[in-house]
């Protein structure tokens, strides 16, 4: 099949280097020049394991191409996928006009019978908007031609992406209309081998089912916390609680490690995204706003925790900080706990020695060169000079650790872990002062 990716982003990429790698021909387009020669260079915006050697081979292949040209680019596909970004408004809500300015695009070239496929995270009722915008533009063109919207969101993770789309649990098309079907069967089939994963729906549904999945994981993470704060008060150790209900198949061990706070560019911003909904019908979404402020709260508890462990006065101090992506395996720091801690730190004069396997450059994009901040290339030149230590994401490099070495190497024996990386037991036989997330003794 012919098909047009506009936005080469995060989704945009994975989606179109997917579907290629498949044997679709695909054109992924996007308004930033400077992204689409890096692309035709071979080099690759984003960290995303597997996805450089999969973009370089079907470029080779010829089935993968990276253009500008917007026009030629909606002649080519008969599926037209929107992937560009849908930043948060101040208000919390997505903004919508990178979306609606490519369906203006698409109807102002458009010459024959199209389906816009609706792959961004949008709020319900974006679809009938993109048909709107269609409907006028063509309109405006006196141009009678006919074409279908659909909402097909993605359930990518950072880090798994590529896995995520070929052995994802479902492809989710939320349509009315027969030929969309057919072309979507047609798109994903490849991807639909073993078992039925393609679920028909109409529109709104498929658009509430992308929030409603992050918002339900996101809500288990912020409960796992709630739980993770109360076990902290009352003696016990969140780690045995998580396995305790974990076992229970219909609460299940996904998504309920306690730590620091989620972060990354989708549960803060969709969760919000979906309470802003609720406001502008005039529903009260209690649970959503006690999510997101539960998680607001748990990213301050590294510095709270740290703050505490040295009695207020940490101006001066210099913090090892170990992990700051918001998650392993990604070098995104959108939302990351790391960023909430460093800035703190910084506000009451102490200085951060940072290290992260992947982050440092996107650290050095956001803050730059600063006298508080170095970014340190390997794990342990953290440590030298440092009265504590902060562990913020859990890469798997970080769990092996000589507790004896840190123990002399560390000018005050403080680590804080919020990812309960370790068995407390055995850090504090090296004579360290162990704080973890929700484990009993902890500050
Ligand atoms: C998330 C969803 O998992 C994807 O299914 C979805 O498609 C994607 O958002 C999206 O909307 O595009 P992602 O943001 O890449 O994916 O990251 P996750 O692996 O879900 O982690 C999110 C955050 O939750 C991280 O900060 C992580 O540290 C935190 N987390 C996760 C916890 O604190 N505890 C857990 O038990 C699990």
């Amino acid at each position: 099949m012919k098909i047009t990716i506009f936005g080469s982003g995060y989704v945009g990429l994975v989606t179109g280097t997917c579907l290629a790698d498949v044997g679709h021909e695909v054109v992924c387009v996007d308004v930033d020049a400077d992204k689409i020669t890096r692309l035709n260079r071979g080099e690759v915006p984003i960290y995303e394991p597997g996805l450089e050697s999969m973009i370089r081979d079907n470029r080779e292949a010829g089935r993968l191409r990276f253009t500008t040209d917007a026009e030629s680019a909606v002649h080519f596909g008969m599926l037209q996928f929107i992937a560009v970004g849908t930043p948060p408004d101040e208000d919390g809500s997505a903004d919508l006009k990178y979306v609606l300015k490519v369906a203006e695009t698409i109807g102002k070239h458009m010459s024959e019978y199209k389906v816009v496929v609706d792959k961004s995270t949008v709020p319900v009722g974006t679809a009938d908007k993109v048909h709107e915008v269609l409907e006028r533009t063509l309109e405006a063109r006196g141009a009678e031609i006919d074409f279908d919207v659909c909402s097909n969101p993605e359930f990518l993770k950072e880090g798994a992406a590529i896995e995520d789309f070929t052995k994802g649990a479902r492809i989710i098309i939320g349509t009315d209309s027969e030929a969309v079907r057919r072309g979507m069967r047609e798109c994903y089939a490849p991807y639909n081998r073993n078992h039925e994963k393609l679920m028909f729906m109409d529109m709104r549904s498929a658009e509430l089912t992308k929030y409603a999945a992050n918002a339900m994981l996101a809500t288990k993470i912020s409960f796992i916390n709630e739980i993770s704060n109360l076990a902290e008060h009352l003696g016990a150790d969140a780690e045995h609680v998580r396995h305790g209900i974990g076992s229970d198949p219909r609460i299940g061990y996904h998504f309920i490690y306690p730590g620091c706070g989620y972060g990354g560019s989708c549960f803060p911003k969709d969760v919000q995204a979906l309470g802003q909904t609720a406001t502008e019908i005039g529903y009260e979404a209690q649970l959503l706003e006690a999510v997101e402020a539960v998680n607001l709260r748990q990213k301050t508890k590294l510095f709270d925790k740290l703050d505490q462990a040295f009695d207020r006065d940490l101006e001066g101090k210099t913090i090892a900080l170990w992990g700051l992506a918001f998650k392993p395996n990604t070098d995104d720091m959108r939302e990351a706990p790391s960023r909430e801690l460093m800035e703190a730190l910084w506000k009451r004069g102490a200085k951060v020695q940072a290290f992260d396997p992947e982050a440092a450059e996107e650290c050095r994009r956001i803050y730059g060169e600063r006298d508080d901040l170095i970014l340190a290339t390997r794990r342990n030149d953290t440590l030298e000079g440092a009265d504590a230590l902060v562990i913020c994401t859990e890469w798997k490099a970080f769990r092996t650790v000589d507790f004896d070495h840190l123990q002399r190497t560390l000018r005050t024996p403080v680590v804080v872990d919020g990812r309960n990386l370790f068995d407390p037991q055995s850090v504090k036989s090296a004579g360290l002062l162990y704080y973890a997330m929700g484990r009993g003794d902890s500050l």
